[in-house]
């Protein structure tokens, strides 16, 4: 096994320059659920921490949200004059294809740009920033629209009570592009993928069976007890290997900034790594577990009242479906 220690860190100058997000107006209290399903506000409260999250219209679907949130990133200063490459990162994108990427540039009236959708579910976001790092790093992209939405509700079994309560719907975008010469942002930097435990957090598709488990339904499903101590064991380990990567102490780490999968499990993975719980940023409380889109969401708020800070240093850490991780410490600018 290698030694966390020694591993460097692929570091570069990335840059978030602009971030917008985008939540539907109608909310689902956990009040709404104990009216639907047998589970109660306080059961909700001290399982996850969340109380409410965002459902997305029938007739609205992913690459809308995505949309919205690239007109609050044009609000927030951010020009898509020289975009030239635009990464969707979603589990729930309105068709199959085209890609929301495509959608997404087409309404943008996007000319002469590269588009994909990538599918990292709840790490979506910290995968597509690594992407969008590589393609800025060796010159193929100057500029990249990275977005991040999901429509989970349309996906979710309301008659579930282990998972409904969970999820949310929402989108973000963020401008991303590189500042040739200038000191290292990326600090460290771990992506990893765990198939075997695929099973364990899944919806079916052409394929209806997965690990022994026979689901044609097309909802999500999800073991919460095994994803739970997943992520307890794997993410713990992988925070230590980033900080060791950076040389750094997990107090001199100013934000972290984990997937809003459950409040009181990314609480313990905090507390076991030694980060204090003033220093996370989140967004499961009013938003749930909206997967790609969770991270963002908890982030850009931060940026914009001025909690994150040039020189900050930032732990960002996505992870579920596949299951699949990737964390990144980077030094804001
Ligand atoms: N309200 C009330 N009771 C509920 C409930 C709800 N909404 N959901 C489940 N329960 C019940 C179960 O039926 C079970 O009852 P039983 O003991 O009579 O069989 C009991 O609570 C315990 O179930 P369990 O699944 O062991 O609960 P838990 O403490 O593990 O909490 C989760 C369930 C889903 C909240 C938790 O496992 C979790 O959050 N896991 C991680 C999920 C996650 O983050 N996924 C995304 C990763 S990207």
């Amino acid at each position: 096994m290698l030694d966390p220690a020694r591993v460097r860190a692929v570091t570069s100058s990335l840059r978030i320059a602009a971030m917008g997000t985008y939540v539907p107006e109608r909310r689902l209290t956990n009040a709404d659920l104990a009216r639907s399903v047998d589970t109660t506000d306080d059961w909700i409260v001290s399982r996850t921490g969340m109380r409410e999250r965002r459902i997305a219209r029938d007739d609205e679907f992913t690459s809308d949200m995505c949309l919205a949130a690239v007109r609050a990133l044009e609000r927030n200063g951010g020009s898509l004059d020289a975009v030239d490459f635009v990464i969707a990162c979603t589990v729930t994108p309105d068709y199959a294809f085209p890609s929301v990427a495509a959608r997404v540039q087409e309404q943008l009236g996007l000319r002469r740009v590269g588009a994909i959708d990538l599918g990292a579910a709840c790490a979506g976001f910290m995968y597509g920033l690594d992407v969008a790092d590589a393609l800025l790093e060796t010159g193929r992209a100057r500029n990249v629209l990275l977005v991040a939405g999901e429509s989970l509700s349309k996906i979710t079994d309301y008659t579930d009570r282990s998972t409904c309560i969970l999820f949310g719907d929402g989108a973000a975008a963020a401008l991303v592009t590189i500042d040739r010469g200038a000191p290292a942002t990326v600090l460290a930097r771990r992506v990893n993928s765990d198939g075997a435990a695929g099973r364990e957090l899944f919806q079916t598709g052409l394929r209806s069976e997965i690990g022994g488990v026979v689901s044609p339904d097309r909802y999500l499903h999800q073991n919460g007890r095994a994803v739970y101590e997943w992520a307890l064991t794997n993410i713990t380990a992988g925070i230590a290997e980033l900080l060791a990567q950076a040389e750094m102490r997990a107090d001199e780490i100013d934000w972290f900034v984990p997937h809003s999968a459950n409040g009181r499990m990314i609480e313990s993975i905090a507390k076991r790594a030694g980060i204090a719980r003033e220093r996370m940023l989140t967004s499961y409380e009013l938003h749930g577990n909206t997967s790609s889109a969770s991270i963002p969401l908890a982030l850009a708020p931060a940026i914009a009242d001025g909690r994150v800070k040039r020189g900050n240093r930032v732990m960002l850490y996505g992870f579920g479906g596949g299951l699949v991780e990737c964390g990144m410490i980077l030094r804001w600018s």
